[in-house]
């Protein structure tokens, strides 16, 4: 109801105030050109209806067009007074999908000063509308999240009375240097500039070269790519306010000296970029106009600069993942008194935490000190923090008993993070009205668990640490009450020892995520689980459990899992390493919601079921005893990522018709019994994504799959520098999560990312590898494989492959385990081995192989038994000396020769013959503002993914 007077109060709103500007009937052919248009688009409102705060207030307004009416009184145009003119045209926000054609009759209408199509859904718009350059009276544009892909057109120079443009949040649009920089050169009125997420990698030259109006107002050019260095030629632009240069890691900032005649700069984000000298310039203490400040990870080192406190306007501050290290800043930071948000997160500071101290930031509201060293007891009392509505004090080393204030004392605060410290004693009384989270998971707390708590919308309890003395949920199922936690919607109560939980008799009609994995409980799921019918996402693995439990409703013989087909909303269904014995229930596909089905290492039998909900991304049956054909209709869950059946008794040839599937990145079908040569059906895009590929262990003959190995296009892109990969995706709090460490960033940008939750099983690893070992193939091993530069697991042991060792591979730089033993292979090793600088396992042996091994770097770190078997390579390690080039017999060596006879030195480096790559299970998923767009960083290159998925996952 409310949301329906709102919309129309709006719509009044509006129209009074077109009304006022038009005098004027708008020319025919001007309304008949905006008639055309609207039949060129589809309305649908229901894009944005619920998820995106923008558009709270978003209408069809081309809904109301229509032909009996004056178009200046049409919402959304707007007509000049006095000509008629229709000069401005703002849709944003309406719901609007479709192409916006090149022959559009949009651009018609030449008079338009004003055009606005932000937040509406022009996907499969794969041209950016050139014709825009005929818009030449354009003043303001804004097409910021519309789905445009492309190359910018270089028409868009010819704006020159632009004064404000947002192209922002259009992942697939990449600018030319050419026309971004006519563009600054004609457009000289420009002072607003919003260009976040579009695509400048290809501009080489320094943004120091970039020539700006002196108007400049805002730039913002978040994630762009964009390199060079930040110079004071942009930092004193004397109108300048806003700048925001958040993740792009090519910039230098680079600020030895600052004497603006005048900075008004009031809000600064640099996050992501580069501070030469690790050091925040000291130049940077006469922007004294900076109200918000953004410095988070720039690998800032030293103690949090005490300039900082001429700052006194600052009301934001966050220098979040960055290396500081010293005390708590205390002084300095006592004296910022209008600050609103700090956030010290992800550093290494040390020694008490002196909250006392900032008393005086009244206004304070988001306090993140989390992540840190600070050790010892939290103050007793505390004054002040009256405005305080988050406290994140999670992930340090503070001990003693938590203080009563904290449950107690702060009015307004919603958010409470004391997980991960070294509290202990009992939790003294709660009687907070306004906390809605608190986390106190992974400390030494004991005693009761006050029942008021389970009232709070999210509460962890999880631990690694406690439990023993911990009386819960005893307390809860001694007594016969049934207990209705309303608000509850996300409740942890992972590793804590819980046994029996039948009796319970709880009700939690908001329930979302329930973890009870890493407990001891056994048996039957209970029922008020199953009467959860607001479940999302439920973690039962590592448990004991063999059954999910009797139900009137359900054939329990034959279906004993299938409480889960009645639970339609369940988007996530996680039962892993447990007991269960029964089939998978055909009923699955009917959960429309699923996304994440993980049964692995459980005792499962039966065949697979023929149809799988579509919308999975994760599949996992790994570890049962599976029998059957793969159910073809697979090919349909066009959004899987991650397909894991491996270890069952699955008879069949190879699935081909799983090439088709652009997203998957993992497949998974090792130790099956699946037989026949691979044929790839030739197509273009043959597993464009795929970066772990494991069908060994099987019955495959024929060739290796040379087509397919040729179009693994993901393998060979290199992501990230020397294989360290740092994770940031969204969670389901809206926050950043690198790792598995939390990053809150400010609402402004929250606001506009939502996720979906999160579960780490391990801290994330991705691995490219492919595993063909143990099966029948034979012919030679295909050259194209040494363009697979990213892959880290090469395995093609014990199958019949005969030729040589391609000297390719040596292109794999890559490589940390290569594994060619026990095939037919001839000839010499490539001496190129010795540019696998990481690799860590080598096992060329039960080959034909001659000659001398190649000598040099990673190569002479393996011993013997990588070369055993051959019977003709001679050279270090083996005993045999390569004479004359005419290598000699090989004969067993004893180890007494191998330690000591050569000088070996054993290596810390891990030797591992047909070492195994466990593929986990972990997932994450997220996505990021409109659902068709996903950004990944790996090493804080944003990697930026088009898909038409809502959810990403990966395997590790
Ligand atoms: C409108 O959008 C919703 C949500 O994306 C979609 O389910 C629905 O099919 C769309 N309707 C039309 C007519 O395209
Ligand atoms: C505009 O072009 C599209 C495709 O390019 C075509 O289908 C359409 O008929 C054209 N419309 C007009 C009005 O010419
Ligand atoms: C600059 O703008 C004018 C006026 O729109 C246009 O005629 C000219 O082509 C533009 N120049 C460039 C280099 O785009
Ligand atoms: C700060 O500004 C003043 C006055 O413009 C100037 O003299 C001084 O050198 C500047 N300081 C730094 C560190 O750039």
């Amino acid at each position: 109801m409310v949301v329906v007077r709102m919309v129309v109060c709006v719509h009044m709103l509006v129209l009074f105030h077109f009304a006022c500007l038009s005098s004027q009937l708008c020319p025919p052919e001007e309304r008949s050109a905006l008639l055309h248009f609207k039949t060129q688009l589809i309305t649908n409102i229901t894009v944005y209806d619920n998820e995106d705060e923008v558009c709270r207030h978003g209408y069809p307004k081309m809904r109301m067009w229509d032909t009996g009416t004056d178009c200046c009184s049409w919402m959304g145009v707007m007509c000049h007074s006095v000509s008629g003119h229709v000069i401005g045209l703002d849709l944003s926000c309406s719901g609007l999908e479709g192409k916006i054609h090149l022959n559009s009759t949009l651009f018609h209408l030449t008079h338009l000063h004003t055009l606005s199509f932000a937040y509406n859904y022009f996907l499969g718009n794969d041209q950016f509308p050139s014709q825009l350059g005929s818009f030449v009276s354009l003043t303001h544009l804004n097409l910021s999240y519309c789905g445009f892909e492309g190359e910018i057109p270089s028409q868009i120079s010819h704006l020159s009375k632009l004064q404000s443009l947002d192209l922002s949040f259009n992942y697939g649009l990449g600018w030319k240097e050419i026309t971004l920089k006519r563009l600054l050169q004609n457009a000289t009125a420009l002072h607003e500039i919003v260009l976040d997420y579009t695509d400048m990698y290809s501009i080489t030259s320094s943004l120091s070269n970039w020539s700006f109006s002196l108007s400049l107002d805002t730039l913002s050019l978040v994630d762009t790519g964009i390199r060079g260095h930040l110079t004071s030629h942009i930092l004193c632009l004397p109108n300048l306010h806003k700048l925001n240069l958040f993740g792009n890691e090519d910039i230098q900032v680079h600020v030895p000296n600052l004497n603006c005649s005048t900075s008004l700069l009031s809000v600064l984000d640099l996050s992501f970029c580069q501070f030469p000298g690790s050091q925040i310039p000291s130049s940077f203490s006469n922007h004294t106009h900076l109200t918000s400040l953004a410095l988070v990870e720039n690998e800032l080192n030293g103690s949090i600069p005490s300039f900082l406190s001429n700052f006194q306007h600052l009301t934001h501050l966050d220098l979040s993942y960055n290396t500081f290290s010293g005390q708590f800043p205390n002084v300095l930071l006592g004296q910022l008194t209008k600050l609103q948000t700090l956030s010290l997160r992800g550093n290494r500071l040390r020694g008490k935490l002196l909250l006392s101290s900032l008393a005086n930031l009244t206004q304070i509201s988001r306090l993140d000190c989390s992540h840190n060293k600070f050790q010892g007891p939290l103050p007793n009392k505390i004054t002040g923090f009256s405005n305080l509505t988050k406290l994140l004090l999670n992930d340090n080393l503070l001990n003693e008993t938590i203080p009563s204030w904290c449950f107690s004392l702060l009015p307004l605060l919603t958010s409470l993070d004391l997980s991960n410290n070294q509290f202990i004693g009992h939790i003294s009384a709660f009687s907070s009205y306004s906390l809605q989270v608190l986390r106190l998971c992974g400390n030494k707390l004991q005693g009761n668990v006050p029942e008021s708590m389970f009232n709070l919308t999210e509460l962890c309890l999880s631990s690694g640490n406690w439990s023993d003395s911990l009386q819960f949920p005893q307390n809860l199922e001694a007594s016969n009450v049934s207990y209705k936690f309303i608000e509850l919607v996300s409740l942890q109560l992972v590793e804590i020892d819980l046994t029996n939980f039948s009796k319970i008799l709880w009700k939690f009609p908001k329930l979302e995520t329930l973890e009870l994995s890493e407990n001891k409980l056994e048996g039957r799921v209970p029922k008020w689980i199953h009467d959860i019918h607001s479940l999302e996402f439920l973690k039962l693995s590592y448990n004991q459990l063999s059954s999910i439990g009797q139900f009137p409703w359900h054939d329990l013989h034959y279906l004993p899992i299938s409480f889960i087909c009645n639970a339609t909303s369940l988007e996530i269904v996680n039962l892993s390493h447990n007991k269960f014995t029964s089939t998978i229930p055909h009923c699955l596909a009917n959960l429309s919601k699923l996304i994440v089905l993980d049964l692995q290492m459980n005792k499962l039998h039966g065949t697979l079921p023929s149809i799988f909900a579509r919308g999975l991304i994760t599949l996992n049956l790994n570890g049962n005893q599976l029998e059957g054909h793969l159910p073809k209709s697979l090919c349909n869950c066009t959004n899987l990522v991650d397909l894991n059946l491996g270890d069952n008794e699955i008879e069949d040839t190879f699935p081909h018709w799983l090439q088709s599937l652009q997203y998957l990145e993992i497949l998974v079908l090792r130790s099956n019994k699946l037989y026949g040569p691979i044929v790839s059906l030739k197509s273009k895009d043959m597993f464009p994504n795929l970066i772990i590929f494991d069908i060994s262990s099987n019955n495959f003959s024929g060739q290796l799959p040379k087509a397919y190995i040729k179009s693994f296009q993901a393998m060979k892109i290199v992501v990230g520098a020397e294989g360290q990969s740092s994770f940031y995706y969204i969670n389901s709090y809206g926050e950043y999560v690198i790792g598995t460490i939390l990053l809150e960033y400010d609402d402004s940008v929250t606001e506009t990312m939502k996720g979906i939750r999160s579960n780490f099983e391990k801290i994330p690893n991705i691995l490219v590898s492919i595993d063909l070992s143990s099966n029948r193939f034979e012919g030679e091993i295909p050259d194209d494989i040494g363009e697979l530069r990213a892959l880290e697991n090469l395995n093609l042991s014990n199958n019949k492959l005969v030729g040589h060792i391609p000297r390719s591979l040596g292109n794999l730089t890559n490589l940390e385990s290569l594994d060619l033993s026990s095939n037919m292979l001839t000839g010499e090793i490539p001496t190129e081995l010795t540019n696998l600088n990481f690799l860590e396992a080598l096992n060329l042996s039960q080959n034909q192989l001659v000659g001398p091994i190649p000598r040099g770097k990673q190569i002479d770190t393996f011993l013997n038994n990588s070369y055993e078997g051959n019977m003709g390579l001679c050279g270090f390690p083996l005993s045999i000396q390569c004479n004359n080039n005419v290598p000699q017999q090989q004969y067993p060596s004893s180890e007494a020769e191998d330690k000591f006879g050569f000088g070996w030195k054993p290596v810390a480096i891990g030797y591992a013959c047909g070492m195994v790559f466990g593929i986990g299970l972990g997932w994450f998923v997220f996505w990021l503002g409109k659902p068709q767009w996903l950004v990944i960083i790996f090493d804080g290159k944003w990697i930026k993914r088009r898909a038409r998925i809502t959810l990403f996952s990966f395997g590790f």
